[in-house]
């Protein structure tokens, strides 16, 4: 594994992860695998509203210049995450804000985030997580800003980024959880950003987060990316993890599958020309999100599991 380095045969694409300063030089094992394999990085949190802009207009902008810096170093992609989304939200702006206040919070907040990372940031997730789980009965996901702005919502965030990168220098995203597959989810998704398009918001790509449960990656997965591309937009695998699950046993016969799921994944990818790269949310199980699922291609030792052999395969 000394010799198979992923970012190299990822390209024309990216191989990218989550990176998090809570690791990042303080575990050297995980430093060296983010310093080696990856040609991406997404802020795990560091970029998230709370941490951001805890107090209205202080920006706190260390940690995640931290993780701009290093990419940098690495010749690496900076995935921006993210701007629009109901978690991980400064109090200030979930509780007694008007909606007139909330849209000037959202467009300085953007403003001064893209200004600050001028020329630094591939693209960012504008949005996440705004599709409801109720299709076809409710479009949008329930939270302060469908409450504030209703179908305006998500148009108004893209605009905003837009205005502050005027030359189009950050490809502006929709991230969404749950929309892999052809199913009333994606059909909302895919219906709404044809809409979009139709009335001229801006908008580059749409992220597919991927997380998926053993044996779930839904087998319409390609064909889901392709019908996005077909509409003139980029698309991402932007949170890849496949969840063997604290219930079941993680042995040999779990990590060949999860490695067949890790495949599946990337391949679809790379089948769909539009398709721009693949990040993994996290790098080795002992630090992922969802703690015991031995969800990652690298254990908790920081060893290549099956499934990093068949993403090297899949590229
Ligand atoms: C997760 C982080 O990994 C955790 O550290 C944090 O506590 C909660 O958020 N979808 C997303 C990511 O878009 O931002 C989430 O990240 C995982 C699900």
């Amino acid at each position: 594994s000394q010799n198979i380095i992923l970012r190299d045969l990822a390209r024309p694409r990216y191989f990218g992860a989550a990176m998090n300063t809570t690791f990042l030089f303080h575990d050297q094992a995980y430093t060296k695998l983010i310093q080696t394999q990856f040609s991406a990085f997404t802020p795990e949190n560091e970029m998230k509203w709370e941490e951001i802009e805890p107090e209205p207009n202080q920006f706190v902008f260390g940690p995640a210049d931290e993780i701009v810096k290093e990419a940098q170093t690495l010749y690496a992609k900076v995935r921006g995450h993210n701007f629009e989304w109901n978690n991980q939200l400064a109090p200030w702006v979930n509780t007694s804000l008007t909606a007139v206040e909330l849209d000037r919070a959202l467009q300085n907040h953007i403003t001064t985030i893209l200004n600050h990372y001028r020329g630094k940031l591939y693209a960012v997730d504008v949005v996440n997580e705004l599709i409801s789980d109720n299709t076809p009965n409710e479009t949008f996901k329930q939270g302060i800003w469908d409450t504030k702005f209703g179908e305006d919502a998500i148009p108004k965030a893209l605009t905003y980024a837009r205005a502050a990168d005027p030359h189009n220098t950050v490809k502006l995203y929709i991230n969404e959880y749950g929309t892999e597959g052809i199913d009333s989810k994606s059909d909302a998704l895919y219906n709404v950003v044809k809409g979009f398009l139709a009335d001229g918001v801006p908008l580059d790509g749409i992220g597919f987060q991927c997380h998926f449960g053993l044996g779930q990656v839904p087998p319409t997965l390609q064909q889901n990316l392709r019908r996005f591309t077909d509409l003139g937009l980029d698309v991402a695998v932007t949170e890849l993890d496949i969840n063997i699950g604290t219930g079941n046993p993680q042995n040999a016969t779990a990590f060949a599958l999860q490695a067949q799921d890790y495949w599946t994944v990337v391949n679809a990818c790379v089948n769909v020309e539009r398709c721009v790269g693949v990040s993994v949310w996290g790098v080795s199980d002992d630090h992922s999100w969802l703690p015991n699922g031995a969800v990652l291609p690298w254990d908790k030792n920081k060893q290549p599991k099956p499934a990093f052999y068949a993403i090297a395969d899949a590229f």
